[in-house]
């Protein structure tokens, strides 16, 4: 997520922004800038790179001006680059914008302002806002602001200053968080509490529609009718560490709690609900060479590879093109046979940096194969080398154990089997149908399983003394399973494996003992009474058995220990729901044993090395 921070008031701006914006380093950036207002005009500096770079800037010019606005952006739209850095300004300097989230209609409205005059010099979304305040602006900037963004489809923290109205930053706020500080005789703007924190406790947190004018000694702020609105002051008692966490104790929860939104965010403007289609607009692979696949190889490494295994089962049922799934450590070194014209090579990373995933792109590509990215991050290498990147739009992960980015990985798995399945019209209108309808309610489904996190957490208690743990489950199910194995032994260090529910019999049902913990991931209806079976198999060694099931398979509670119940989806839909409570599980039961949740031992975020 891109940072935003203000300062209008007597001291000098750039330190209290350059403070602020280092406060919001956390949520992850590729570039960062900052633009005062010093004396009758607006200083922009701005570059690609770190706060330390813009500080090497600052140095140079060391810019005047107790008001000011300030940006580090997370790429989304346009690559990063010094150019695409905000602040950004419209034909002139007079209107400075910073921007956080995505104006989804930008290109509409660029050609729109293009035609009347408008000069664009950057590849952003956000540079549109500029303009159109500009284009709207006669002689009242909050006037200007709320024209602006009525025209604006998508999610938006905005702040706007000009040098025709010295006294005011004006600010809105859609879906994107916006915070205003009350100082005296000063005020601070912030994307986030902690860029705030050492200069106030007392805040505005700007709801939705809501324009503020910030002045020095006045913070007025409207509603999206223009009446004005009484707002109340809400006092942090937060410390700095627990801010940054928007008040969750970890990175790993806060992220597991907005699997929602980035859900929505990787959906959005993909699913066209009127015609029923996906529409990966960002594609850039020929339709006939996609129809005329006979294989995938999905590459990828850990809690991607197990995208990857769930990505392989959603295209295989909705495509018919065979998929591999490999290991990009195997991969790479196994001289791997690839017809160049007929096989595709995605590659799933949410760093976009893993050392073996790039190895094993390079090698495709060196083979002539062409090569499709799942990514999270913009601008990273794996999205610089591919043919064509799907982007995940889970926002930063912080967390060394993966979640939204995995979760919003198994979005793009179905968006390009349905895409693909388009194509080859290997799917009926009432299955597409169906699954796109059940994709729209997964958002909410998981909200509802996270308000279900006290059950998960009585679970852990149950389990988290314990030194080994089963998962088990078939098909869907199983790859599943082994994500929550990874979860869990990765922030817990519990030995927990995860094993194809029919293979217990072939050796490990050996290991199985009075006892026992095995979570049993039991959701896909046609094989049911299969996974069944096999529960009742470690039932007979006395194993203390969880099942993580949907509501209509209640029978199930006479044959297990304990039953964790997700909503009912599509079949195909249900890793969405049932990845949920292993995360919850892995975060509590790390918890509960005292382990650094965010930063296992021996892990690093991003495996930048073989
Ligand atoms: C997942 O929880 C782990 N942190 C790890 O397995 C991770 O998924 C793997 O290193 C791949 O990272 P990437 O998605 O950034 O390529």
């Amino acid at each position: 997520m891109c940072g935003i921070v203000g300062y209008i008031g007597t001291q000098q701006a750039c330190p209290i922004l350059i403070e602020g914006l280092k406060k919001l380093e956390y949520r992850g950036y590729d570039s960062a800038g900052v633009a005062l207002l010093n004396g009758g005009y607006i200083d922009i500096i701005k570059t690609v790179g770190r706060l330390y770079d813009l500080e090497q800037k600052l140095d140079g010019v060391s810019p005047e001006g107790s008001m000011g606005i300030g940006h580090t952006r997370w790429a989304t739209h346009g690559r990063p680059s010094d150019v695409n850095s905000h602040p950004h300004k419209a034909c002139d300097s007079d209107f400075v914008v910073v921007h956080n989230g995505i104006v989804e209609n930008y290109l509409e409205l660029k050609g729109w302002l293009t035609a009347r005059g408008h000069v664009f010099c950057s590849e952003t979304d956000t540079e549109v806002l500029a303009h159109l305040v500009e284009n709207y602006y006669q002689g009242d900037l909050l006037e200007a602001v709320r024209k602006a963004v009525s025209k604006v489809e998508g999610s938006y923290a905005m702040a706007v200053m000009s040098d025709r109205e010295k006294d005011k930053i004006v600010c809105v706020r859609k879906e994107s968080p916006l915070v205003i500080g009350l100082g005296n005789g000063e005020q601070f703007i912030a994307s986030d509490i902690p860029a705030i924190l050492n200069h106030t406790r007392e805040t505005y947190i700007m709801d939705d529609g809501e324009i503020a004018v910030v002045q020095i000694d006045d913070v007025s702020i409207y509603n999206g009718s223009g009446s004005k609105v009484n707002k109340q002051v809400f006092k942090v008692n937060w410390d700095q560490q627990a801010a940054e966490k928007g008040g969750f104790e970890h990175f790993m929860l806060k992220e597991i709690y907005e699997q929602p939104p980035a859900i929505k965010d990787t959906l959005k403007d993909r699913l066209n609900v009127l015609d029923y289609k996906v529409e990966l607009k960002e594609l850039s692979l020929e339709n006939q060479y996609l129809k005329n696949l006979n294989k995938i190889f999905i590459v990828a490494c850990g809690t991607a590879y197990h995208a990857g295994l769930i990505g392989k089962h959603v295209i295989e049922k909705m495509t018919r093109i065979p998929v591999e799934v490999e290991l990009a450590s195997e991969y790479r070194y196994r001289d791997p046979i690839i017809d160049p014209e007929k096989n595709l090579v995605m590659v799933i990373s949410q760093s976009g940096e893993t050392a073996d995933t790039l190895a094993a792109m390079k090698l495709s590509k060196g083979m002539g194969a062409k090569v499709l990215a799942v990514t999270n991050v913009v601008g990273s290498s794996v999205s610089r080398e591919a043919d064509s990147v799907i982007y995940t739009w889970a926002g930063p992960e912080i967390a060394v154990a993966s979640t939204k980015a995995y979760i919003t990985q198994l979005v793009a798995m179905y968006l390009w089997g349905l895409h693909i399945a388009q194509l080859k019209e290997t799917l009926s209108r009432d299955q597409v149908t169906k699954i796109i309808d059940g994709l729209r309610r997964i958002p909410s489904q998981v909200q509802a399983i996270l308000e279900q996190a006290p059950k998960v957490e009585n679970i852990a208690e149950t389990v988290h003394q314990k030194e080994d743990l089963f998962f088990i489950g078939r098909g869907l199910d199983y790859a599943v399973a082994q994500e929550g194995s990874l979860k869990l032994k990765e922030i817990s260090y519990i030995h927990a494996e995860a094993y194809a529910a029919g293979e217990l019999k072939h050796g490990t049902l050996a290991l199985v003992t009075e006892d026992t913990p095995v979570m049993a991931v039991i959701t896909q209806k046609d094989i049911y009474e299969k996974t069944l079976s096999n529960i009742k198999e470690v039932k007979a060694r006395d194993a203390y058995v969880i099942a993580v099931t949907v509501k209509s398979n209640q029978s199930i509670e006479s044959e297990v220990d304990e039953v964790f119940y997700v909503p009912e989806n599509e079949n195909i839909l249900m890793p969405l729901l049932t990845v949920v409570p292993l995360q919850l599980l892995a975060y509590y039961a790390a918890l509960m044993r005292g382990c650094d949740v965010d930063k296992p031992r021996n892990l690093a975020k991003s495996v930048t090395v073989e």
